[in-house]
């Protein structure tokens, strides 16, 4: 790369832990000029078309994310690209509005690094929302899921090159990747709000194409009963650095080739042939449904925060005996 004088002035990179390091700081300097806020302990991450709950904030600390150092930046519609930090009530969250994907050319590391700024913030708890393809033929559209587990198809890890023992350990354990008492909140609060609930194994792919729908044949056949673009590089990096996980996708589309046709789809091609998807309408999809995500969000961050409290029962929160 160094291809001559004009280079030679050029500095390193810093290492990772470092960037995620001075990046923190950098929002903790933000936060600190509000006297009002705290420092988060829980982080929301917003997908495709979920991005507006963090209107819901007060009092908020707004940061675009080209602002931060070392951030990446969103270029994907429906993403806006800012970190708001405010208060839910009395409890202090990090909302993340929108994230980056491998498809718009970022590694899975790159993917992930915000993880590693909220995680350096303080953050002990994320919970992470996408918009998704429905596999498994008892969700509909607009159905939410709580992941349960994930089968990773990006061809590629987050945390593949040297390990830095600062965030974690080399090999960290992924069998209880989702946790299962963040489940239960999210459940409650679902019961709460009169909502159906679905639980699914989340499948990520790298994208940026729908799948076909031999594809999609092939992910049920394996067991996955979501698909989608995202997520994974997250939770991967947030259990390596011991963060809590919950992650609930919203199925903006039955997956392709399980889209029936809708009642004059034949005035404009093949009546047997099923319908396909497009982006706008996964959009709008997830505009519908962020109504009931925000009421969902609105229990269970406070239940999350009460979790946190030491008197509470810890089985079940992540890195305890017994958690699920
Ligand atoms: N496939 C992959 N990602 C998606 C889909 C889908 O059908 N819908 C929303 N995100």
């Amino acid at each position: 790369m160094n291809t001559g004088a004009m280079n030679t002035a050029t500095t390193p990179e810093p290492d990772e832990f470092t960037r995620a390091e001075q990046a923190a700081q950098f929002i903790l300097a933000a936060l600190a000029q509000n006297p009002a806020m705290e420092i988060p302990r829980i982080a929301v991450v917003l997908g495709s078309g979920l991005g507006d709950f963090a209107g819901n904030l007060q009092p908020a600390v707004v940061i675009a994310y080209e602002q931060i150092p070392f951030f990446p930046r969103s270029t994907a519609i429906g993403h806006v690209g800012r970190l708001v930090i405010g208060k839910l009530g009395d409890v202090t969250v990090a909302v993340m509005q929108g994230r980056v994907h491998q498809y718009e050319g970022y590694t899975a590391k790159q993917a992930a690094f915000p993880i590693r700024v909220l995680g350096r913030l303080g953050v002990r708890a994320l919970v992470l929302t996408n918009a998704a393809g429905g596999i498994n033929p008892q969700y509909g559209e607009e159905a939410l899921v709580l992941i349960s587990d994930h089968i990773n198809l990006q061809g590629a890890n987050p945390l593949s090159g040297p390990n830095d023992e600062r965030f974690g350990p080399r090999f960290p354990d992924m069998t209880k990747a989702y946790t299962g008492a963040y489940r239960q909140i999210a459940l409650d609060a679902g019961r709460k709000h009169g909502m159906e609930l679905h639980e699914g194994v989340y499948a990520a792919l790298a994208g940026p194409s729908y799948e076909t729908p031999a594809e999609i044949r092939y992910l049920r056949a394996i067991g996955a009963d979501l698909v989608g673009m995202s997520t994974v590089p997250e939770v991967i990096v947030a259990r390596h650095m011991g963060i809590g996980v919950l992650a609930i996708s919203c199925v903006t589309n039955m997956a392709a080739g399980l889209r029936p046709q809708q009642a004059n789809d034949w005035l404009l091609g093949d009546p047997l042939s099923p319908r396909e998807i497009n982006h706008q309408e996964v959009l709008a999809t997830g505009a519908r449904v962020r109504g009931k995500l925000l009421a969902l969000l609105g229990d269970i961050i406070p239940g999350i925060e009460e979790s946190f409290k030491p008197n509470k029962p810890t089985s079940g929160l992540p890195g305890t005996p017994g958690s699920k």
